[in-house]
């Protein structure tokens, strides 16, 4: 049994030489490469690869993959829309991804991002490392008196609300599936409007859906309460940024944490220090005292990667095995 393993990052290394101690019977080979219609020769022999890319997995990547005798194919990731399910289902591929890897990870980032905000970490931290030790004006507002508004209580949503509870905050839900151990505790709103008018705090956990799209916009906005602080770390799209600009700009919403952006594909997960920064609106949310921007990092943990790599890898050789994986993508 070989699986070979694309894209590989230093970081994921520990959790694949782990995997591959546990599993001595099936040979491993892996590269940093990317897998495109090229480097997939590298794959010559193997029963299946495990692959992590934004780049697109295009029919000639995945023509080349099948004629080497190969149609297995697990993500490292959750996202499947860069593939080309047209040219997988013709040649039988089974395709698995991770869906679930650490929703704390993520929630966490939210709640710790959030606090920032109310408790203005930024600008304290700048005149700090200038040395201006003043408290004045940079008041904190406490996490636990605030009340929270979260929208989506899935996976993400619901460990959020723990944490946010652990700190004592009041915190209301809206989802269109309730989850029956939140519905007990009564945290649910039944509108979004009411969600937006009682919030002190917003925070994002749905997935990016036609019927989700700009879900915060000038409408929304003017819903909520003055001095809202929002959070989003699910998907670039559930915000009409130049809404939430206008916003900060006329002091409506206090502050804004986002690990995510619309337009962040070749923007995020790259180093711009020694060339032109390519987007202005970016570049001013970063400059502001009361924005907080990370370029999709909420996920990034070794928790995670440890899950992204070993989920992946089992479900290539339940595949080999021709066994049963709750990962498999069905298409
Ligand atoms: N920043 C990151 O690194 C990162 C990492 C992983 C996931 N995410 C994003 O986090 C988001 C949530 O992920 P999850 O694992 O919790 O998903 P999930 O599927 O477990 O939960 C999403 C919830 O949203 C609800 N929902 C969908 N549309 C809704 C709407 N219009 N109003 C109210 N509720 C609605 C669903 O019923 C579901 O309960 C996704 O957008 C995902 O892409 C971001």
């Amino acid at each position: 049994m070989k699986i070979f393993a694309y894209g590989i990052r230093e970081d994921e290394q520990n959790a694949l030489n782990e995997w591959m101690t546990n599993h001595p019977e099936v040979e491993v080979d892996y590269t940093d490469k990317l897998l495109d219609p090229q480097t997939a020769q590298l794959a010559a022999g193997a029963d299946a690869v495990d692959v992590y890319q934004q780049l697109a997995y295009t029919p000639e990547t995945l023509t080349a993959l099948h004629e080497l005798g190969i149609n297995k194919m697990s993500l490292r990731n959750v996202g499947t829309d860069n593939i080309d399910f047209e040219t997988a289902r013709r040649y039988d591929f089974s395709i698995s991804n991770v869906a679930v890897y650490s929703p704390n990870a993520i929630a966490e980032h939210a709640a710790i991002q959030g606090a920032r905000v109310l408790r203005q970490t930024k600008p304290l931290d700048r005149k700090i490392e200038n040395h201006d030790l003043r408290w004045a004006p940079t008041i904190g507002r406490e996490v636990r008196m605030q009340t929270f508004g979260i929208i989506g209580t899935g996976h993400i949503g619901h460990v959020l609300i723990d944490i946010l509870q652990g700190f004592g905050a009041k915190v209301i839900g809206y989802d269109v599936y309730r989850n029956p151990e939140l519905e007990a505790e009564g945290i649910y709103v039944d509108t979004l409007d009411e969600l937006y008018a009682q919030s002190d705090v917003i925070s994002l956990h749905v997935p990016s859906l036609p019927e989700n799209y700009h879900m915060i916009n000038k409408e929304t906005i003017a819903k909520m309460k003055d001095d809202v602080v929002l959070i989003n770390v699910s998907r670039g799209d559930l915000m009409d940024i130049d809404a939430v600009i206008d916003g900060l700009d006329s002091g409506k919403i206090f502050g804004l944490a986002m690990d995510v952006y619309e337009k962040e594909v070749g923007l995020f997960n790259k180093d711009w220090s020694h060339e032109t920064f390519p987007d202005e609106k970016i570049a001013d949310l970063i400059a502001r005292e009361n924005v907080l921007v990370t370029p999709h990092t909420a996920f990034y943990t070794t928790k995670a990667v440890y899950e992204m790599v070993t989920q992946s890898m089992d479900a290539s050789l339940a595949f080999i095995k021709g066994d049963e994986t709750a990962n498999e993508v069905k298409y």
